[in-house]
């Protein structure tokens, strides 16, 4: 017994060496293997014998089992289990705001030192906020003036109720005012919709960011002040601007406000349409029946509204000259921000 057992280890440790899986291994732990053989003759020695072959065969069935286990685990980690901590490591993509975004904090941080609040509204607005209350005559064309896009429904509802794409901030006032107590300072950030052909300045979507002034002393001199002020702080240097009569329903009187193009330094390009001029900004001093229909006293109150348009700020600010940029996803174009 003595004798069989140790030929029995030696060629188990060979096995053990040799073995990929630990498969070939699982036989020697067989009923019928010669190992349980030995085994159950044990009983047949002597107790010393019994007691030293017992040890023997647990000592070799334990290590078997070991092995078995670990040849196996080794078989399921794959190559892409380990990795070698000597090559360099693969940076993590890390997203940003969109540059529409990070400007409009910027902004806001600029009118907040002016005193103005930032407020929102609906994108799906109704007529009468987005035209009647702001003094669009009924059936005008004024109101196709901004290319609206209606909201499929019945023709027959009403002017509160006939919902559309909101075609400019301005309805924002309108809510705000009926909401609240004049004195008011707000600026309104937010996303606008007008069924237009697309070019270098314009887009179908694009941003706007209102602002409303009413107070009990407020002039025209107010308006351009403030609009200065802030080109002064968004630019980070002197850019010209120039006030345009205009005409809004909703403001009187009523400017355009255009400031040099700074794509092609004035010299003329798609983006000022070869003027060295960029509509953007329409102002205005509200119209006393703008006020009338947000419930606001035009004998005690009085004030100035204006709406940038937003895009062209920014494009103005990075020297960008196509407007369509903005909203392709092209992360080569948003990464620059
Ligand atoms: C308005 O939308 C008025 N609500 C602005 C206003 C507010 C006037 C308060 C008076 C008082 P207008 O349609 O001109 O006005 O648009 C304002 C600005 O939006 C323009 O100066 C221009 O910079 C920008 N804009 C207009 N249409 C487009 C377009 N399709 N794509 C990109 N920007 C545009």
């Amino acid at each position: 017994m003595k004798e069989e057992l140790k030929q029995l280890e030696t060629e188990i440790e060979r096995e053990i060496k040799s073995s990929q899986s630990g498969e070939s291994l699982k036989k020697y732990l067989n009923k019928n293997s010669q190992l349980s053989l030995l085994f159950s003759k044990i009983k047949e020695l002597d107790l010393k014998e019994r007691v030293e072959a017992g040890m023997i065969i647990n000592e070799l069935k334990r290590r078997i089992i070991k092995a078995v286990g670990e040849k196996g685990q080794q078989k399921q980690l794959k190559k892409s289990d380990y990795f070698d901590i000597t090559l360099p490591g693969q940076k993590p993509e890390v997203g940003h705001l969109h540059p529409l975004t990070q400007s409009i904090s910027q902004a806001r941080k600029i009118f907040e030192g002016m005193g103005f609040i930032t407020v929102e509204g609906p994108e799906v607005e109704d007529e009468w906020h987005n035209f009647t209350a702001l003094n669009f005559p009924k059936d005008h064309p004024a109101r196709e003036m901004q290319d609206t896009l209606f909201i499929k429904g019945d023709r027959n509802l009403s002017e509160r109720e006939r919902k559309l794409m909101r075609t400019h901030t301005s309805p924002v006032q309108i809510r705000y005012m009926l909401d609240k107590k004049p004195p008011f300072r707000i600026i309104v950030p937010g996303r606008v919709f007008r069924n237009e052909a697309t070019d270098a300045s314009h887009e179908v979507n694009f941003y706007q960011m209102e602002g409303l002034m009413i107070d009990r002393e407020v002039s025209a001199g107010n308006l351009k002040a403030i609009i200065e002020e802030f080109c002064h702080l968004f630019y980070q240097e002197r850019v010209k601007i120039r006030l345009r009569p205009s005409f809004f329903p909703f403001t009187e009187p009523s400017f355009e406000v255009d400031v040099s193009c700074s794509t092609c330094q004035s010299r003329g390009c798609s983006v000022c349409s070869e003027t060295g001029w960029v509509e953007i900004i329409g102002a205005g001093m509200v119209h006393p029946q703008v006020l009338i229909n947000a419930k606001v006293d035009p004998k005690k109150w009085r004030g100035f509204a204006f709406g940038m348009g937003w895009d062209r700020i920014v494009m103005m600010k990075y020297k960008i000259d196509d407007i369509r940029l903005f909203y392709s996803g092209d992360l080569k174009f948003l990464n620059q921000f």
